[in-house]
């Protein structure tokens, strides 16, 4: 193998430059050429393609975002236009393609694996952490750092005006940010889509909270389990209580990643390279109990990461 690209896909989070710098340096450290797609599918659509250096990628590892930029691209999903992607992949001389994204990302990467000569390694980047065969994705730890600090300072003033606080995190069809964001806040109840919403039982919490001296209500709600306004005015209409709603929205997809993040990006972009050259393709290269594992992405895709029930149950007893 000579030549390989590389690219960012849909929702950007936290360590994905870290894990570009990661693959463009250990694959030119292998004595790789190295191309970067620009804006995911979309940009290899039209051809945008720039060449990717070790000193290209230098002072990229703190950055959050992504220097490749990133898109959601439902063209891809059309069989003919992904026929076009394949010629220019092949004019070009790419014999294999890391993909660096979330699930839609990875369900392309499969499709280019089948379809084309070329070969794709996947790497699980996404805020939710719904991804299965990997115990986290790259960005979820920098996402919960920051959703965590914006609900400790919540918590000051919600304190001060004995006010209880909705907070609405993202997680579309995954409860994990919320789950672990409110258990480690210590708040007093989360909603997400894996468990069904009680508001009595919730208002009846608040209620037994501020009888045993509480000054505040802490409510952590995943996008996709319900808004936040509504469960605002559920819990308004049972306890009485003062409540406001913070929505933290794209805040969590932004900021220079953690430790942790950069490690994970260092370690998964260089196993990328790694079983590329080994003759890998249509894998994901995820951590699994610490370790760096590889796994086919039909398993990946064809099962859903399960949330980890125990954790929720945790909360309620500590909170
Ligand atoms: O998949 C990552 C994610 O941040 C989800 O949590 C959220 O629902 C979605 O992306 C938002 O996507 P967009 O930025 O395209 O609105």
């Amino acid at each position: 193998m000579k030549k390989i690209a590389v690219m960012t896909s849909g929702g950007d989070s936290p360590g994905m430059n870290a894990a570009i710098r990661s693959i463009v340096r250990y694959a030119v450290s292998k004595g790789l050429e190295v191309l970067g797609i620009m804006r995911g599918y979309a940009g290899l659509l039209e051809d945008d393609f720039v060449p990717l250096n070790f000193s290209d990628v230098g002072g990229i590892m703190e950055k959050g975002g992504t220097i490749l930029r990133t898109a959601r691209c439902e063209e891809f999903k059309v069989d003919n236009i992904r026929k076009e992607a394949y010629e220019i992949l092949k004019k070009r001389g790419i014999e294999g393609l890391v993909v660096i994204g979330g699930d839609g990302s990875l369900n392309g990467a499969t499709l280019i694996a089948n379809e084309s000569e070329v070969k794709v390694v996947g790497i699980p980047a996404s805020i939710d952490n719904d991804i299965h065969g990997t115990d986290m994705c790259i960005g979820v730890d920098t996402c919960l750092n920051t959703v965590v600090e914006n609900i400790q300072k919540l918590k000051d003033t919600a304190s001060s005006h004995e006010r209880a606080f909705i907070v609405e995190t993202m997680g579309r069809n995954c409860g994990y940010i919320a789950l672990v964001a409110g258990l480690t806040t210590g708040s007093e109840a989360i909603i997400i889509p894996e468990v069904k919403i009680d508001y009595q039982s919730l208002a009846d919490k608040l209620l037994a909270g501020r009888k045993r001296g509480k000054v505040n209500s802490i409510v952590v709600v995943a996008e996709g389990a319900a808004s936040a306004y509504t469960v605002a005015r559920h819990l308004e209409n049972k306890t009485g209580y003062e409540t406001r709603v913070t929505i933290l929205g794209h805040v969590q997809r932004g900021g220079s990643p953690t430790v942790f993040d950069r490690l994970l990006a260092s370690r998964l972009g260089a196993a990328a390279v790694q079983n590329l050259m080994n003759g890998e393709s249509d894998v994901m290269v995820g951590l699994q109990s610490s370790g760096i594992a590889t796994m086919k992405l039909s398993e990946v895709l064809e099962n859903k990461k399960e949330l980890d029930l125990s954790l929720y149950e945790l909360a309620n007893t500590l909170s």
